[in-house]
C-alpha cells in the first residue's frame, strides 16, 4: 500500500506533466482581479489533482485554489495550489510549481512541491525529515542577516497600498539581497534546502504555504508570523527562516513596522 506521501508525490508529478504540456501552448490568460491571472493550466492541473484525490480518498476534504475541490468537514484536508506562480507561467518564466499538503485537523502531516521544468521535487512528512529529489535536506547554517540571501513576494491585489516595499528596501540594505521569485511555495522550499536563509510575505492563502511550512519545519527551520508569533495558515503574514537568523528578521521587521506606524 502506498503512503499518503507517495500518493501526493505521484499526483503532484502527474499535475506537473500537465503544466509542462500547457507551457508549450500559447497561454490562455483570464483575470480574477486587475492583476490576478488564471490560465487553462491552473484549471487543468486542479481538475487532475481533485479527481485523483477524490478517487484515492473519497472521504477527505480538498481545499483547492480554483474552487473545484470538495470542502467537507472531514478531519483530513488537502490544501492544493495546482499552479503556484501563475504570472511566471504566463510569461514563460520557469519558476512555478504544484503545491499539495495534507492536514489532519489543525496538524499539517505532509507537503509536496514540484517544479516540472527543472524536475525538482521537494517532499516532507511530519517527523520524517524533508527531501529534495529523494535526498535529505536541511536549512542553511548561515547565522547572520548580513550574510543571508532572502526572498519575499508581493500580493496581486491592493498593490499600491501595500507596505511590503518598505520591508523589501530595509532587508535589501541589511543582507546579500532580496529575491522576488513569484512562487511562494518554491520560495519556502528554497528556505528548506538552504538556497535562501529566509522568506516573508503578507496575505498568503493556506494553499500557498501549507506544503512549504512542513518542508521548512522538517528541514530544521522555523515558521512564525512577521512578529515572531505562531503562524496560522492563511494568517496576515508568514516568516520562514533557517532558525538562526529568525530573531534578527523579527527585530528588523519590528523596526520597519515602527517607522510605518509613526507616519
Ligand atoms: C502567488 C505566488 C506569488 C505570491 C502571490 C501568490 P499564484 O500565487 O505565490 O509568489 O507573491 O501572493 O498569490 O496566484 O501564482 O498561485
Ligand atoms: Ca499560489
Ligand atoms: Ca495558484
Amino acid at each position: 500500500m502506498k503512503t499518503y506521501l507517495e500518493i501526493a508525490i505521484d499526483v503532484a508529478q502527474e499535475a506537473g506533466k500537465v503544466l509542462r504540456e500547457e507551457l508549450d501552448r500559447p497561454p490562455t490568460i483570464a483575470y480574477k482581479g486587475d492583476y490576478d491571472l488564471v490560465t487553462q493550466a491552473d484549471r487543468r492541473s486542479e481538475a487532475l489533482i481533485v479527481s485523483r484525490l477524490q478517487k484515492y480518498f473519497p472521504e477527505h476534504a480538498v481545499a483547492a485554489e480554483e474552487g473545484t475541490g470538495k470542502d467537507t468537514d472531514s478531519e483530513y484536508r488537502w490544501h492544493v495550489d495546482p499552479l503556484d506562480g501563475t504570472t511566471n507561467f504566463a510569461h514563460g518564466y520557469p519558476c512555478f510549481c504544484v503545491s499539495m499538503a495534507l492536514a489532519r485537523k489543525k496538524e499539517l502531516l505532509l507537503g509536496v512541491i514540484y517544479n516540472p521544468v527543472y524536475n525538482e521535487l521537494f517532499a516532507a512528512a511530519r517527523g520524517e525529515g524533508a527531501t529534495f529529489n529523494s535526498k535529505k535536506i536541511h536549512c542553511s547554517k548561515i547565522d547572520a542577516l548580513k550574510n543571508s540571501l532572502l526572498c519575499t513576494g508581493f500580493p496581486n491585489h491592493n498593490r499600491e497600498f501595500h507596505p511590503n516595499i518598505r520591508f523589501y528596501w530595509d532587508f535589501t540594505l541589511r543582507s546579500h539581497g532580496v529575491r522576488r521569485d513569484g512562487s511562494a511555495a518554491l520560495d519556502l522550499a528554497y528556505v528548506a534546502m538552504g538556497r535562501f536563509e529566509s522568506f516573508w510575505e503578507f496575505g498568503l492563502n493556506p494553499w500557498d504555504t501549507a506544503a512549504g511550512v512542513v518542508l521548512v519545519e522538517e528541514a530544521g527551520g522555523k515558521i512564525t508570523d512577521l512578529q515572531g508569533q505562531p503562524y496560522v495558515l492563511g494568517g496576515p503574514s508568514i516568516l520562514a527562516s533557517n532558525g538562526l537568523i529568525h530573531a534578527e528578521m523579527v527585530k528588523v521587521a519590528a523596526e520597519v513596522t515602527g517607522t510605518l506606524t509613526r507616519k
